[in-house]
């Protein structure tokens, strides 16, 4: 078992820093978009053998440090009976979306996926790398069953926020129980390591940030089994100190961060935080900017080399593998 990345979770001495990019498992991939031609994408969450095989493919191909496993933040708004589908092109849709009290009070009782757990029980059997499961934070799952899919500006979440706070904390107390359960049954059926997403943080202002965001962070990090914990939101560059106050394993920052500077304030292992889009660049240019990061990381105890965001679709691979060959090769203390 390659545990360079549970090493640095837990901080201890590594020879060259972990790696694993967001969406490592995805479109960018040409072995992905092949299954794809076969199924949905919501065929495929669903399919525990699809979901062992997919989990692997980047693995398989860049020898990534860990996995993480092939599945989406919003499978629990679709437990929920909201109406999931994926359009092509405009991202994920909800077909009935929240707009009132009475719709939280409505929402059925959350039962575990048994097909994700499954889907991880074949996993286990197979990877040699720790495998990561994950959820989506309340607050970003809640933003999208109000506005029904992505949004730019979050009106409607605000709005509802803001005009009617106790039925908007009773919805994500719902969606954070119903996450510590979806949590506890992943790290039963043998996850190393968990990541909880926060994508749309980044929307809210301070104050908000901590009464509707961090506090449910909390509330789910207390009440799940003993495994390490990241957390990642976009905006961690300016909520990382607030996210490490919680207590997390590891805080993944974004791309605007300072690595070294942030770092250095944070007692908890870290991860990031390379612009997705440089993996657009020039391989001179992507080798001096990870080069960069790492050498300014390499007396910093518990780094794991990440992207500050998901990878883009439409990344060459070429590049992946050459993001992969400079860590595995030139960032080797000797
Ligand atoms: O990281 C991985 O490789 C594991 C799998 C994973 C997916 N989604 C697969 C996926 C993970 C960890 C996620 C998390 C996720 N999903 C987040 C949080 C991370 C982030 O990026 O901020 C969010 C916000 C979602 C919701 C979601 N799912 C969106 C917005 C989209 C559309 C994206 C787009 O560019 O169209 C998805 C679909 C999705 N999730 C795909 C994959 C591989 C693409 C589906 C396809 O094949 O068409």
């Amino acid at each position: 078992m390659n545990d360079l990345f549970l090493k640095a979770l837990r901080k201890e001495p590594v020879k060259r820093p972990p790696v694993w990019f967001m969406r490592q498992a995805g479109r960018y991939m040409p072995e992905y978009r092949a299954l794809r031609g076969k199924y949905s994408f919501l065929e495929m969450c669903h399919n525990p053998e699809l979901i062992a095989k997919v989990t692997q493919l980047p693995i398989q191909r860049f020898g990534f440090d860990a996995a993480i496993l092939f599945s989406d933040i919003l499978v629990i708004p679709e437990a929920l009976q909201v109406g999931l589908h994926f359009d092509e092109g405009k991202g994920p849709i909800i077909d009935r979306p929240l707009s009132n009290a009475r719709d939280v009070d409505n929402l059925p009782a959350f039962t575990s996926l048994n097909y994700v757990c499954e889907g991880i029980k074949l996993l286990k059997q197979e990877l040699t790398v720790p495998l990561i499961g994950f959820c989506g934070a309340p607050f970003t799952v809640a933003s999208y069953m109000i506005e029904g899919g992505s949004s730019r500006e979050f009106k409607k979440t605000k709005q509802w926020l803001l005009n009617d706070p106790e039925s908007f904390h009773r919805l994500l107390t719902k969606l954070a129980d119903a996450s510590v359960e979806y949590l506890n049954s992943q790290i039963d059926a043998g996850v190393d390591a968990v990541q909880i997403f926060d994508s749309w943080a980044w929307t809210l202002g301070h104050t908000q940030f901590k009464e509707f965001s961090l506090h449910y962070l909390k509330y789910i990090l207390d009440r799940i089994k003993k495994v390490p914990t990241i957390l990642f939101c976009r905006g961690s560059s300016v909520f990382a100190e607030e996210l490490a106050s919680i207590q997390p394993t590891a805080v993944g920052l974004d791309w605007n961060a300072d690595m070294l500077k942030l770092s250095a304030k944070l007692p908890t292992a870290v991860q990031g935080n390379l612009d997705p889009a440089l993996l657009y660049a020039p391989k001179e240019t992507l080798k001096k900017e990870i080069l960069r990061l790492v050498q300014g990381m390499q007396d910093r105890p518990g780094y794991i080399f990440n992207l500050g965001h998901g990878i883009y679709p439409d990344t060459p691979v070429e590049n992946v593998e050459y993001c992969l060959d400079v860590i595995t090769k030139s960032c080797v203390k000797s």
